[in-house]
């Protein structure tokens, strides 16, 4: 494993980011599902290659979005969601996907959301771990959420 650069997406690695999602995670999307979110949110679309392969290893891709606040009762805000967030194997607790979040989090400030939120399924304790570790906290359930039936946790966090 070489030095781990965390970095912009750009539309090149669109196929290695389509695999990446589809071998780690059951929410795939189409490419221009990935393209629409890097057209309007750059910022927020960062991955994580390995230099001395070559290769991306991870990715975080996010949205801002105009909405109620999770955090201030009846306040129209920006809120930066986290759509999709993954790192192969291979590359796993090493903080690759702390880093990528992290880079995400700026960026939404860098477009002026005050707060980010984001869903998970209520057993992906990797997952959870990961979000409370960065200062998220749970708002609420929705019963559910995914098409499987699974429940997810809303998370939450001020910016
Ligand atoms: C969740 C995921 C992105 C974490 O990636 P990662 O690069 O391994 O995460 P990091 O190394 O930055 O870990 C940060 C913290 O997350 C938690 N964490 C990560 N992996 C964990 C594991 N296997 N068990 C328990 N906690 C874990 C820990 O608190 C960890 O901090 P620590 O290593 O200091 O204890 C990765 O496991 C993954 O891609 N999973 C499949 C896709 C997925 O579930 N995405 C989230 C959908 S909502």
């Amino acid at each position: 494993m070489g030095h781990i650069r965390v970095r912009p997406f750009s539309p090149q690695d669109l196929q290695r980011v389509i695999w990446i999602n589809r071998n780690c995670l059951p929410e795939n999307y189409p490419g221009l599902f990935f393209m629409s979110i890097y057209e309007s949110f750059p910022k927020t679309f960062i991955v994580a290659e390995d230099e001395e392969k070559e290769e991306i290893i991870g990715y975080v891709m996010g949205r801002v979005e105009r909405g109620f606040s999770t955090l201030k009762s009846y306040k129209l805000t920006k809120k930066g969601h986290i759509v999709s967030i993954a790192v192969i194997d291979e590359y796993r607790r090493r903080g690759i996907a702390s880093h990528l979040l992290k880079e995400a989090l700026e960026g939404f400030r860098e477009y002026d959301a005050t707060e980010s939120f984001l869903e998970v399924r209520k057993t992906n304790i990797e997952a959870i771990n990961l979000y409370e570790k960065l200062g998220y906290v749970v708002k609420k359930g929705l019963p559910g959420y995914y098409r499987d039936g699974e429940d997810a946790l809303l998370f939450t966090r001020p910016l």
